[in-house]
């Protein structure tokens, strides 16, 4: 059985995450989403309503589970039992940052393999904390997070 984790603050999920989770779990026999869960950055949602949402929104895959998780990525991944950490690039600006975590990763646990999958072109200018910009100014946020968390994203915003 391959099980791969997909790592990352997801406050909130976008579009572009959820296609990396699609595609992830048709390659993988089990994808397990990891929320991390880190205070410190002071994210918009608690873990627990990232995981929420991911729940909501990945209901519709069989093979993905949602978790949280805080101290370090290798160690999640070995609770899970999985060999795999999947991480997804839009620009180039992504390479240095996660090319500089899939070695330290690397050094850290040889047994774990990174494995990037490029975004979607149509995904590729959505990230989390540009929603956050967006919904900040009531923008209209169809298109770039599920539809079924729209009302919770705009609800913080109120
Ligand atoms: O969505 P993000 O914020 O880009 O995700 C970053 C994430 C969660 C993948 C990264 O911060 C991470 O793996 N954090 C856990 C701590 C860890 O293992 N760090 C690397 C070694 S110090």
């Amino acid at each position: 059985m391959r099980i791969a984790v997909y790592p990352g603050s997801f406050d909130p999920v976008t579009n572009g995450h959820l296609d990396i989770i699609e595609r992830a779990s048709k390659i993988y026999d089990k994808v397990i989403v990891g929320v991390l869960n880190n205070a410190s950055k002071k994210p918009l949602f608690t873990a627990d309503e990232r995981v929420d949402m991911l729940k909501d929104v990945t209901d519709h895959i069989a093979n993905v589970d949602v978790d949280s998780f805080s101290g370090l990525l290798v160690d999640f991944a070995k609770s899970k039992g999985a060999t795999v950490i999947v991480k997804g690039l839009r620009t180039v600006a992504d390479f240095e940052y996660e090319f500089q975590m899939a070695l330290l990763n690397k050094a850290l646990n040889p047994e774990y393999e990174t494995v990037f999958m490029m975004t979607d072109s149509k995904y590729s200018y959505i990230s989390s904390s540009m929603v956050k910009e967006l919904a900040g100014f009531k923008g209209n946020l169809a298109g770039l997070v599920p539809p079924e968390i729209t009302d919770r994203i705009e609800q913080k915003y109120r």
